[in-house]
């Protein structure tokens, strides 16, 4: 396998980043994000999948990656969203799920 086998575009606040990386270089997508995009406040509970705070909004992942599951469908409800492409960052591995996919960082605001 290559090293950056996997690509995809990330949106936040008008401003476009494309993303080069590879299987599990981060130990989940929000980390990355904090990481490559450089967020505040992004992902304060660490990856638990319960504070809500790494909202994206998703267009193009594909595999496993499109399922839900653990904390994600309960900490989406109790915030009051109810939309397929809406998700925790958090919850999604950096897999080859993800290559090819657009990726739209959720501001506080925009909610
Ligand atoms: S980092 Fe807290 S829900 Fe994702």
């Amino acid at each position: 396998m290559k090293k950056f086998d996997i690509h995809f575009s990330v949106n936040f606040q008008e401003e476009e980043f494309f993303i080069r990386t590879y299987l599990n270089e981060y130990k989940n997508l929000m980390q990355l994000l904090r990481e490559k995009v450089f967020l505040d406040g992004f992902g304060e509970c660490q990856g638990t999948g319960k504070c809500g705070t790494c909202l994206i909004k998703t267009s193009g992942i594909t595999g496993n990656s499109q399922i839900m599951d653990r904390n994600e469908p309960n900490t989406l409800i109790k915030m009051g969203i109810n939309h397929p492409l809406i998700r925790l960052s958090c919850q999604i591995l950096v897999s080859s799920d993800l290559h090819n996919a657009s990726i739209t960082i959720i501001d506080d605001d925009a909610i």
